[in-house]
């Protein structure tokens, strides 16, 4: 709109997530001159601070590569502001929405507010009352966007639905599942459906089983009050590892626009079998053998005893005409020796082999992190006077095909979305609800503690098991590797 003020709200502006995504976002859209103009940003948190406190917390993980940048930093933080208040009580709200009023004087008509809730559940209802009986009247556009924990199981979350759509209708939330915005996650739907000939593997005919791998080399250090009331698999797998699934999984959606791709991923999550108990490890981590890393419960903030999994491996069935017989591995950990998220399609054996040995299955592998790649795993010939074969591999690595692309970190991906108000990376009701009807009942039995982690080490590869556990469900680690 050529005449219009955009003011973005960011709750718990003090917080960890704010200092380590919201603002470096906020920033590299800036910076690139994607923010429309007239964009004001304003803190808002319970912490009293003064403007250089504020600036030296929000600018702690901004990278900044040279003179220009800084002056693009400098030029950026005149466009925010932090004011602190409480989150329970009308005043906060009336200083906020003079402060918005304030920021919105030098613009037209069109006056459009972005509210961004970053806090812990707790406060997450009251805060989101607050700005609808406050600060949300008046002429332009109205979003809110709000990030996990989106609940704990199936009931605590459509109660929490409950009382958000109470304030606000489906179109003006915008839920954050950040996998969405990752680059190579993005790119799922183009390999899938531009390509023939994937499109004519893609099912079970072909597929022999599909991995789903988090890694992470750190522990829960310093949010161990907040993990151990969630654990790995409400962290993780719930959401951000069941989104890889439902994009690999679900059938080719009608078009592009939004409410045809997250109509196809809730069917294809409706689909999905409740996880049994005989389909389940899980793990949780001890120190490392040198003592130099501290195992889970020695963390303070952890309740001693707590049961609590770091570590989660799943094999989901996707009971379809596509998909039945496929078993979907979902793999999570945390502490562990590697740190990657990637999705790794196994094809089946060769059927009528002529090589004199057996050979290794094809795969595909699509890396989201680190180093986006999409590299494919095949059988070739060693070149030179030899008979040999060798598994090599067909390597799509993004820093050697494309190295002076920047690729955007998700958070700019999903604001930009969310100021553009596209829905398509947001997560919508029915999506969540059909994501946590896998998962509740599994959970709930691990809470009321009938399926108990096994160590591992920090450090390690996973708990003990977990070899045997992958290979149950068809994963082949490699064929027989006698050359011919
Ligand atoms: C968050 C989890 O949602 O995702 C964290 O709460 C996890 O525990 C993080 O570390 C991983 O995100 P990324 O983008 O670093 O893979």
């Amino acid at each position: 709109h050529p005449r219009s003020t955009n003011t973005i709200v960011v709750f718990g502006a003090s917080g960890d997530l704010a200092k380590k995504k919201t603002f470096p976002a906020l920033f590299g859209l800036f910076k690139n001159n994607f923010l429309p103009k007239n964009t004001h940003i304003l803190g808002y948190a319970r912490t009293e601070m003064d403007k250089e406190k504020f600036e030296d917390r929000i600018t702690q993980y901004i990278k900044l590569s040279g003179d220009e940048d800084k002056s693009k930093l400098r030029e950026f933080l005149t466009r925010c502001k932090y004011i602190n208040g409480p989150y329970d009580k009308d005043d906060g709200y009336k200083k906020l929405l003079e402060n918005i009023e304030w920021m919105e004087s030098d613009g037209g008509n069109h006056k459009n507010r972005i509210f961004y809730i970053a806090l812990p559940p707790s406060v997450f209802v009251p805060v989101a009352q607050g700005i609808k009986r406050i600060c949300w009247e008046g002429e332009g556009e109205r979003r809110i966007i709000v990030e996990k924990p989106f609940g704990k199981d199936l009931e605590s979350s459509r109660d929490l639905q409950r009382e958000l759509s109470a304030l606000f209708v489906e179109d003006e939330i915008y839920r954050i599942d950040h996998y969405l915005g990752k680059e190579m996650v993005k790119n799922i739907v183009v390999l899938r459906f531009s390509n023939v000939f994937f499109g004519a593997v893609w099912n079970r005919d072909y597929v022999s089983n599909v991995q789903i791998t988090f890694k992470e080399k750190f522990g829960t250090e310093g949010r161990g009050g907040y993990f151990d009331e969630f654990g790995i698999i409400r962290d993780v797998m719930q959401n951000h590892l069941t989104q890889l699934l439902s994009l690999v999984a679900m059938e080719r959606p009608v078009s592009l626009s939004t409410e045809d791709v997250r109509d196809e991923k809730v069917k294809v999550l409706k689909s999905v079998v409740p996880i049994s108990e005989d389909d389940v490890l899980l793990g949780q981590y001890t120190a490392s053998a040198d003592g130099k890393n501290p195992g889970y419960l020695d963390d303070d903030t952890v309740p001693k005893g707590s049961k609590t999994p770091t570590f989660a491996a799943m094999a989901l069935q996707v009971k379809n005409e596509r998909w039945e017989g496929v078993p979907f591995i979902l793999k999570c950990g945390k502490a562990l020796n590697d740190a990657k998220a990637e999705v790794r399609i196994q094809f089946k054996d060769v059927p009528g082999n002529i090589m004199p040995h057996k050979i290794a299955r094809n795969e595909l592998i699509i890396r989201v992190q680190p180093n986006e790649a999409v590299y494919v795993k095949l059988t070739n010939k060693m070149p030179g006077l030899t008979v040999d074969t060798t598994t090599t591999e067909l390597d799509l690595s993004y820093d050697r095909r494309w190295a002076d692309v920047k690729i955007p970190d998700a958070y700019e991906n999903l604001i930009l979305d969310c100021i553009k108000g596209d829905h398509s990376n947001f997560v919508r009701d029915d999506e969540l609800d059909a994501a946590w009807k896998i998962f509740t009942p599994i959970l709930h039995q691990i809470d009321e503690g009938k399926i108990k982690p096994n160590s591992y080490e920090y450090g390690s590869r996973g708990p003990k098991g977990l070899d045997e556990f992958v290979q149950r469900y068809h994963w082949n680690r490699k064929g027989d590797d006698s050359k011919l």
